[in-house]
């Protein structure tokens, strides 16, 4: 038991509230909730909507200061002097986002003797070394849903820009050139492709659902966990359990499966090698699901005539990684953003409302949804994070 302030306090720009000992106390429990943000400057001062800012908090400091919590919010998260590592020996939450991820890993959970839960603020919580957590009773939960929609959209721009060689055309369009032909060399129709998705969850079925009505030749999906058939049926979607079978097929292949042993690195030069040749790769799932060096390559040498998305196997990514700059051999084929396809305004209103919920729940010991538990009391509740 702690003791805590009566009263909501002002906002203070060091985000801290260690200061909490100078004021009028009454009796409640008090939690040390960590919060490791991405730092957003002036667009978060200027847009409030950008909630999951170390500048927004994901609006809900003044909520959890009423209640005598204490919220330390950063972006330092790397090395034993961050605010990430330093914080965390006591905290009994943490939230992350996988935007600008606080990598917990089994060396930190041994050190974080305090930590009861982890909220994922968003969905995939892989930088979290689940089996660790699982070991200490550790609780990690997600904002399951609250961005599959944002994602599977950016997928389908993703395929859309590859396919149709958007990058390479605009760019010159900037440049102040025009030459038609040089772009129209390698652009394609998504009509009449074969396009698969290796997962078929929620942003997966998503991403097939907003297929449809592209007249692909075929949707295929590679995933252990069959589509209900009703939801089979809707997008008429056909399953191959062979993912090299499966990607021989596919013109282009999206990737949208949780990174976890099972997934790590899945997509290497080995299998690269039975991919069509100039097939085109989306992955908005995880970079560390992609061989880095092996796409580049495969890139590089047309075996891939385009490779997008959003996410890296370390972020924010080093100035010199190779999918910043990759192309094909005729000067494109690259789609690669910042990780911002599951933090649209829309979605960061979803899943800052979510991690409130997640908080609530906590803090009444009410059950959680059960769809936003990853893993509770030792175990994985979620089949999403491979086979056990
Ligand atoms: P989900 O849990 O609804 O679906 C995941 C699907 O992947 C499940 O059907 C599962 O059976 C399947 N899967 C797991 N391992 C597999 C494997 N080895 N091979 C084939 N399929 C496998 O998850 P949801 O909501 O669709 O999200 C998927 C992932 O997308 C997240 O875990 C996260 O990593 C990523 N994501 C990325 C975002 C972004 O901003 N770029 C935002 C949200 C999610």
């Amino acid at each position: 038991m702690v003791l805590t302030a009566q009263t909501a306090r002002p906002h203070k720009p060091t985000f801290s509230t260690h200061h909490l000992t100078s004021l009028p106390y009454t009796l409640c429990i008090m939690v040390k909730v960590l919060a490791i943000l991405y730092r957003g400057g002036e667009a978060a001062t200027q847009e409030p909507r950008l909630l999951g800012t170390v500048e927004n908090q994901l609006g809900i400091r003044e909520w959890l200061e009423s209640q005598g919590h204490e919220f330390i919010v950063s972006d330092d998260k790397e090395g034993p002097d961050s605010v990430f590592q330093k914080n965390l020996v006591d905290a009994e939450v943490l939230i992350t986002t996988p935007f600008h991820p606080g990598y917990l890993t089994a060396d930190l959970i041994k050190k974080a003797k305090n930590l009861k839960i982890c909220i994922t603020a968003g969905v995939g919580s892989d930088h979290i070394d689940l089996n660790a957590a699982n070991e200490r009773g550790i609780t990690v939960a997600e904002v399951s849903g609250s961005n599959v929609v944002s994602v599977a959209e950016h997928v389908v721009m993703s395929i859309l820009l590859l396919v149709r060689n958007f990058v390479p055309a605009h760019e010159m369009i900037e440049r102040g050139d025009w030459q038609v032909s040089d772009v129209a060399r390698n652009a394609y129709d998504v009509e009449g492709k074969v396009v698969g998705t290796i997962g078929a969850g929620r942003i997966g079925f998503r991403v097939l659902q907003r297929l449809v009505p592209f007249n692909t030749k075929e949707l295929l999906y590679f995933d252990y966990a069959p589509l209900p058939e009703h939801a089979a049926k809707e997008v008429k979607a056909r399953r191959v359990e062979d993912l090299k079978e499966f990607v021989s097929q596919c013109d282009v292949v999206a990737v949208n499966c949780p990174l976890h042993e099972g997934t790590r690195g899945l997509v290497n030069a080995e299998l690269l090698k039975h991919f069509k040749k100039g097939a085109w790769l989306v992955n908005t799932a995880r970079g560390a699901i992609c061989d880095k060096d092996a796409v580049a390559a495969a890139v590089k040498s047309g075996q891939l005539n385009g490779y997008a998305g959003d996410v890296w196997n370390v972020q924010p990514a080093p100035k010199d990684h190779p999918w910043r700059t990759m192309k094909n051999p005729l000067g494109g084929g690259n789609g690669m953003v910042p990780h911002y396809s599951g933090t649209t305004l829309d979605a960061q209103a979803r899943y800052a409302a979510g991690t409130k919920s997640i908080l609530e729940n906590y803090f009444k010991s009410s059950p959680q949804e059960p769809q936003n538990i990853i893993v509770e009391g030792g175990k994985y509740a979620t089949k999403a994070y491979g086979q056990r």
